[in-house]
């Protein structure tokens, strides 16, 4: 199948077009491409059982591993979901459209495909108004995973789509780089407590000023037992992970640079070819010739916008092994430090002084 790309102007008026032909693409049961806020989307009819049998064929993900339905406006909630409390519906009118995802119980129009079997639905508003042109296109429900591969890091741009998956899919829209970079946050509203499955831009804080208390599964911090199942399906795959062995480093500044650059210098010595993934602050102070910058601490957006791009570009450098520095910045460095010891496999060592 030929991928073909169409550009995005921004302007609703010229976009008309390419958005109205990617919804048509959707309601035929075919797939598109889309950009969201957060990261580009693998978009296809949520309510068709087929679509989501494609879009597991197409990023190779595990047919167990529930999609995300997105909707256009806020009204669209109750076809789809029920139990749709008050302070649910709070959240919903304060941040969407936006990066929040919530997860209720399904009605039956939602087919098991789309949620991997589950009697649950996740939902989620992008603030994107491509995106949104799109969605209310496509009928008013469209399920969009992530664009990348799987177990790749998410596409932050329109050429990461077509490096994951040129020739399996009709279409890709290209708005340009995505404003976030991280995927949205997870918000599970059918237990008895709110659980938090994935953080993201919304922090805890946020939610919390909502909701009350809430809790956060295990497997986001990488402390589920091995007998546990995780409550977000996807929360058991590998991911993000670049091909070689990916290393978080901590300690201050000055032992996580002796350290790495004792460990990268013995990684030449054995002809591999190693990479130091760092902050602009720090990069300076690696003698590796791969040193990957991520972004400045003190503009964290950077650091959560760049961090796909250049776990990607690991791969492209053949970097292995790979060290990175802990970004644990004050308001985006949850979600990203959970990105990060995803592509880890939570692998970390400290550096003393
Ligand atoms: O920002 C985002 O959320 C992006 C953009 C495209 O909107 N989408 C995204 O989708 O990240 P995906 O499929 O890559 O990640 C969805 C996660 C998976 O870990 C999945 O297991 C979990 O949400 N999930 C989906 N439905 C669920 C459900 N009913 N119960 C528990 N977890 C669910
Ligand atoms: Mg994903």
């Amino acid at each position: 199948m030929e991928t073909k790309v169409y550009a995005l102007t921004g302007n609703p008026e010229e976009d008309r077009e390419a958005i109205s032909l990617a919804g048509q693409v959707i309601r035929s049961g075919q797939l598109a491409a889309i950009p969201t806020e957060t990261v580009y989307g693998l978009a296809g009819d949520a309510l068709n059982p087929g679509s989501a049998s494609r879009i597991y064929e197409a990023k190779g993900r595990p047919s167990d591993n529930p999609l995300i339905v997105h909707i256009a406006e806020i009204q669209a909630l109750e076809k789809i979901a029920r139990d749709i409390s008050p302070k649910a519906l709070e959240l919903a009118r304060r941040f969407w459209p936006g990066p929040l995802t919530m997860i209720f119980p399904k009605k039956d129009v939602v087919p098991l495909e789309t949620t991997g079997g589950l009697d649950t639905v996740a939902v989620r508003m992008p603030a994107h108004e491509a995106a949104l042109g799109v969605i209310r296109a496509a009928g008013g429900y469209v399920a969009a995973p992530s664009a990348n591969r799987s177990g790749r890091p998410s596409c932050t741009t329109a050429e990461h789509v077509l490096e994951d998956l040129n020739g399996k899919i009709g279409l890709i829209l290209d708005g340009g780089p995505v404003g976030i970079g991280l995927e949205s946050t997870i918000v599970d509203l059918t237990g008895r407590l709110p659980c938090l499955l994935r953080p993201g831009f919304i922090s805890l804080k946020q939610l919390e000023e909502v909701l009350g208390e809430v809790e956060t599964d295990p497997a986001v911090k990488g402390q589920l037992a091995p007998e546990q199942r995780p409550k977000a399906p996807g929360m058991k795959y590998r991911h993000y992970a670049p091909r070689g062995r990916l290393t978080v480093v901590s300690g201050t500044p000055e032992a996580v640079a002796g350290l790495v650059n004792r460990l990268t210098e013995e990684a030449l010595s054995r002809g591999e070819n190693p990479a130091v993934l760092a902050s602009s602050e720090t990069a300076g102070l690696y003698r590796c010739k791969n040193v990957l910058e991520v972004g400045s601490r003190a503009r964290e957006s950077e650091i959560a916008h760049s961090l796909f791009a250049m776990l990607r570009r690991a791969d492209e450098l053949e970097a292995d092994p790979i060290f990175a520095e802990e970004f644990d910045t004050p308001q985006l460095g949850g979600a990203v430090m959970n990105r990060l010891m995803k592509a880890a496999g939570f692998h970390r060592i400290k550096a003393s002084e």
